[in-house]
């Protein structure tokens, strides 16, 4: 059996396959996220251990876990974990979601600035990468920053445990903002603006490669077979992204969750000069680049719910279909944005109201708003040559037609959706195939485990009517910015 362990923000959640990949069961734990002060986002890493150790238990109740032949993992990235000389871990971890380092972003943005950080990390700093929490902690608490041996990323935490190798996998490390993606090591101008050096930080892994096998000391408390193949895995993104087939030139994956992704594979690394987007390696030894915006269903969800009252989705989109491509604009920033315009001061608007446009229109509007923002962070792909043929659509949103038909037409791509719902966790298992050498590589695991389950053909005429509208969209945030 192989096992994949996504460690989430709400939860960790194990999957067991057999040595097809047909998933035999899963377990989740859920643990707290801390918010000590606005904008603060924290959790204890021993939370996360004691998680897993749970998950494990609970699984070997059922299951034979000493027929494990490989585990890997799928970790929320950027976060900063922290361990001293006897590997006490300092204070909890600051999350991906953590925005106190404004400062220090701004600070990294103008030196060494953005055009080095790209040369440097092919990125450019947001709030979320672990370079400012790095700075938060030198600036804001010395004592702890003095005391650090190790700096690892959430899931590297969890694979230190089981497996005592301090490691980390390219994916992850292309989180950090300290790590050269394009040649796949630590970068060393940005340790020297940090003031941290190599010897605090994992050695770096392909997502698939093996780094150790199970620990005595952790296979007796959990049941696994001591001496079980543990492969490094990766940052969620890329590992959800092989659960998706999202590997291999040109492709690509969209997440409709609360949030959203443009997800594009390439076998060449492709930065935007400009940093729009992120550029990080993939977890199949090639790179990828990634637009994040910030309020994909959390837009309908706040429409629906908050402004509507409602709760019955179906219906209300229902009402969509009745409707035609109109003036009406909604601008989807309701949190500020992330990619391509890393602006957290950007705002929602309706735009082009008029008597007769009703609840069907705005809700229309809704969608074909959180359409054109993906759509922003899909130029910036297309504009660094890399062409998707299609895209494969997974989170909340897929479960719609409706909107699933607008995002084809928006894009002109053609979209499909899939059956499996535990991309992440299973993307993990897949990794773990690979490294145990079941297939020969992470792109030919992906291609023998997805299945397409709906297809969506944009269709040509709304596709050139919402090339103007996406424009009005540019220009209307351009106006307002
Ligand atoms: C990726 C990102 C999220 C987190 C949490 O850049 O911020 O995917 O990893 O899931």
């Amino acid at each position: 059996m192989f096992l994949g362990i996504d460690l989430g923000t709400s939860s960790v959640k194990a999957v067991l396959a057999d040595e097809t990949g047909k998933i035999l069961d899963h377990q989740g734990v859920e643990y707290p996220v801390s918010y000590p002060r606005e904008g603060w986002s924290e959790q204890r890493p021993e939370d996360w251990l004691e998680g897993l150790t749970a998950v494990l238990r609970a699984l070997g109740e059922r299951r034979d876990l000493s027929k494990v032949e490989g585990v890997s993992f799928c970790g929320q990235m950027h976060g900063l974990v922290v361990l001293d000389e006897g590997d006490n871990v300092i204070r909890p971890a600051l999350l991906w979601n953590d925005n106190r380092t404004v400062a220090q972003t701004d600070a990294l943005n103008a030196d060494p600035g953005r055009e080095k950080l790209v040369e440097y990390t092919g990125n450019i700093a947001i709030t979320g990468f672990t370079a400012p929490k790095v700075l938060w902690l030198r600036d804001n608490e010395p004592e702890h920053f003095r005391r650090i041996r190790k700096i690892m990323l959430p899931k590297d935490y969890l694979l230190y445990a089981m497996s005592g190798v301090f490691a980390t996998d390219v994916s992850d490390a292309s989180g950090t903002l300290f790590f050269d993606v394009a040649n796949r090591r630590w970068s060393q101008p940005m340790l020297a603006r940090l003031g941290i050096t190599e010897d605090q930080l994992p050695r770096v892994f392909e997502s698939y490669e093996i780094v150790g096998t199970v620990a005595p000391a952790f296979a007796e408390k959990t049941g696994l077979n001591p001496g079980a193949k543990v492969i490094a895995g990766g940052g969620d993104q890329a590992v959800g992204a092989v659960g998706t087939g999202a590997v291999g030139k040109d492709n690509c994956s969209i997440s409709l969750g609360t949030s959203g992704v443009v997800f594009a594979a390439s076998d060449a690394f492709a930065a935007d000069p400009e940093g729009r987007l992120h550029a990080f390696c993939h977890a199949n030894g090639g790179y990828h680049m990634m637009g994040v915006i910030l309020s994909a269903a959390a837009s309908l969800d706040w429409w629906v719910k908050d402004v509507l009252g409602r709760t019955d989705f179906d219906a209300v989109l229902a009402e969509v279909e009745g409707t035609e491509i109109d003036d009406l604009l909604f601008l989807p920033y309701l949190m500020g944005e992330r990619s391509p315009i890393n602006d957290p001061g950007a705002k929602g608007i309706f735009h082009g109201l008029t008597l007769s446009k009703g609840r069907a229109a705005m809700t229309r509007a809704v969608l074909e708003g959180v359409s054109f923002a993906l759509r922003d962070c899909y130029q910036v792909i297309w504009d660094r040559g890399i062409h998707p043929t299609f895209a494969r659509v997974i989170g909340g949103g897929a479960q719609s037609p409706v909107w699933l038909q607008i995002l084809a037409d928006v894009l002109g791509l053609e979209l499909r959706t899939i059956s499996t719902h535990d991309g992440g966790a299973m993307g993990a298992v897949l990794l773990a195939m690979t490294g145990c050498g079941r297939f020969a590589s992470v792109t030919d695991a992906a291609a023998a485990t997805v299945k397409d389950v709906q297809v969506y053909t944009p269709d040509e005429a709304r596709h050139r009517r919402y090339e103007e509208k996406f424009a009005a969209f540019k220009a209307l945030y351009g106006r307002n910015k």
